[in-house]
């Protein structure tokens, strides 16, 4: 994890009003020269100053996007602000407010253990192995991808990547999130007992040569701890309390609840499919709880709730907060850059063509679970 410095004294002393006004005042002094990005995990007061909100994969392309800018200030996790520096002007600079929000699940897979199971598994495979990374995962990996004839994903594209990947190759490495991979690959028709899941931390991932070689697609065991949260017990209960009531999902959740859910998709998905119903309806939501609050506040005509009766928050996107914020821009206003995230251009360069040929493939769809 790197390594965030305590802030001044002086940003513990002001009230949230007092951090509103003095972030939207420094917004408007660097003008054009900044661009916020935020993700819809973010809390309310951080996301009221992004400029482009979105999912993992409409940030990617907004990050790309920004030319003209000097800074941006990306309010998200560790490898968003890493994709954001991919994929941007090298003149832009990207900054993550605070150098603590990482992804447990992108820690799930590290390139040291990549570089093991790529060597078992061509060891034990004459056929093509095509290694695709969903986007939560370190730039060193999306490198690795890169640089061995494969992509990234998000959960908006997961499947267009996956199609084009089974024109490249027969077989498939998905890493770090073995739920999008083994949810995305089922509906494409893919059946079960051609999936295996090999676990880094195990000699060999766990896995007989048999195994590998038998296996269309080896699952990374790697997952998200908050979509991990969501059960089938919670599905059931909602069907019987409440049975006019969806279920909407995010597709990094396990697959048995995806299979009992009406719907699964990104972040983006599920915005669009609450917007889209009619009034009066009834969703019961498998994400992350900022979001799944803010869609209750934005359609008081539709009844809206967590799947959980847990809490599902997700505590490192949480991190960035008005404090960090507004050290940032005070910060950039001194003229000094702080928290800059920057991947070395050799690293930069292989992940770029991970993620570029991702976008290739963009189309986003829905997943077909029922
Ligand atoms: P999306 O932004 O692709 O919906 O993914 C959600 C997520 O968990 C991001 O970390
Ligand atoms: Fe990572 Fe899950 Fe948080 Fe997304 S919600 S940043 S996948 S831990």
């Amino acid at each position: 994890m790197l390594f965030q410095p305590l802030l001044p004294p002086k940003y513990n002393n002001l009230t949230d009003d007092e951090f509103a006004l003095a972030i939207a005042e420094r917004k408007r002094q660097l003008g054009k020269r900044l661009v916020i990005l935020g993700h819809h995990y973010q809390r309310d007061d951080v996301i009221q100053f992004a400029d482009f909100t979105g999912d993992s994969l409409k940030l990617s392309q907004a990050g790309a996007a920004q030319k003209g800018a000097e800074f941006i200030i990306f309010c998200g996790v560790h490898f968003m602000a890493e994709s954001a520096d991919i994929l941007g002007d090298d003149r832009v600079k990207v900054i993550l407010p605070d150098l603590s929000a990482g992804c447990s699940m992108a820690d799930m897979a590290e390139i040291e253990q990549l570089e093991e199971a790529w060597e078992f598994i061509v060891e034990e495979c004459s056929e093509t192995i095509v290694p695709i990374t969903y986007v939560n995962s370190a730039a060193s990996i999306k490198a690795f991808c890169g640089g061995h004839g494969g992509a990234c994903c998000t959960s908006s594209n997961a499947s267009k990547v996956l199609e084009w990947a089974f024109t490249q190759a027969g077989k498939v490495i998905f890493l770090p999130d073995q739920h999008l991979g083994r949810n995305t690959a089922y509906a494409m028709g893919i059946p079960l007992d051609q999936m295996v899941v090999y676990d880094p931390k195990q000699p060999r991932g766990g896995l007989t040569p048999e195994q590998v070689r038998d296996a269309k697609v080896l699952l990374w065991k790697g997952h998200c701890s908050v979509h991990g949260l969501f059960t089938v017990a919670q599905c059931d209960e909602i069907r019987r309390n409440d049975p006019i009531c969806k279920i909407l999902v995010h597709p990094e959740c396990p697959w048995e609840v995806v299979q009992k859910a009406d719907l699964a998709g990104s972040t983006e998905f599920i915005i669009r499919t609450v917007k889209e119903s009619a009034p009066g309806s009834h969703w019961a939501i498998g994400t992350e709880i900022h979001l799944v609050h803010r869609l209750a506040t934005q359609h008081p005509d539709k009844a809206i709730r967590s799947l959980a009766g847990v809490q599902c928050l997700c505590s490192t996107m949480y991190r960035i907060d008005m404090k960090h914020m507004l050290w940032c821009l005070d910060e950039l206003l001194a003229g000094r850059i702080v928290n800059q995230i920057k991947v070395d251009p050799e690293t930069k360069r292989l992940a770029r063509i991970a993620l570029q040929r991702m976008l290739a493939n963009v189309n986003p769809q829905p997943m077909a679970v029922r």
